[in-house]
């Protein structure tokens, strides 16, 4: 594996959460450094939800450790995750497909012009403003911010990532650099045919 000389961002230690018997996510560890930008894919089911509630502070882990900027963290709510700026765009509201880029870094948060009754009058141009600066800072690259999601395929979220990070039943089972894998690789890690790291079998 290359050595990293970049600063690390956010690491998480063991990082573990089970709904009663569900051992959805178990010893994770995981590090992001600095301007580095890394998907995390798995089968239904795998760990990702749960992963990324952990380190939004949706939830709260069973246990494990999550270090943000060097800092040990504990976040009680997204809105903790938040101010330390830990942005979140949701994958799984039906509409997300039918709406473009700015649309789904707001949702739920819209810019809101003025109100109408039941409607609300979406400040769009600001949206727009707020998600090239929001872009911006994490270096994403978006050629077409107007773009729909639903037209975006999924090789186009894979060239912007450096890494891909892959969560079988509740484990990180690979880690593969984008630039030396193919499709193929990914598939079998996803899928349980490879593994290229070391886990422990998980006891109930
Ligand atoms: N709130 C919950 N209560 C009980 N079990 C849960 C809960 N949330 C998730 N699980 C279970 O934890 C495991 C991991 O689920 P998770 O939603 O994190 O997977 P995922 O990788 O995001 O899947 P998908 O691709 O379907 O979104 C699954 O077995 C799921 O049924
Ligand atoms: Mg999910």
């Amino acid at each position: 594996m290359v050595e990293e000389k970049r600063k690390v961002i956010l690491k998480t230690e063991g990082l573990t959460k089970h709904y009663g018997g569900v051992h959805a996510l178990q010893d994770a560890d995981f590090v992001l450094h600095d301007g580095e930008h890394v998907a995390i894919v798995g089968d239904n089911g795998a760990g990702k939800s749960t992963f990324v509630r952990q380190i939004t502070g949706t939830e709260i882990p069973t246990s494990g450790k999550i270090y943000f900027d060097g800092q040990l963290v504990n976040f009680h709510s997204p809105l903790d995750a938040r101010k330390e700026g830990i942005e979140t765009v949701y994958q799984n509201l039906a509409l997300a497909d039918d709406l473009d880029v700015p649309s789904n870094i707001f949702l739920g948060r819209e810019e809101i012009y003025f109100n109408l009754g039941p409607f609300s009058f979406l400040n769009e141009r600001k949206m727009l403003e707020k998600s090239k600066e929001v872009l911006a800072k994490t270096g994403i690259k978006i050629p077409e911010l107007k773009t729909q999601m639903g037209n975006m395929s999924g090789g186009q979220v894979l060239d912007l990532v450096e890494k891909v990070i892959v969560l079988r039943q509740g484990r990180i089972v690979g880690e593969v650099e984008t630039a030396k894998t193919d499709g193929n690789e990914i598939v079998s890690l996803i899928t349980g045919v490879k593994q290229n790291i070391d886990v422990q079998p998980s006891y109930i």
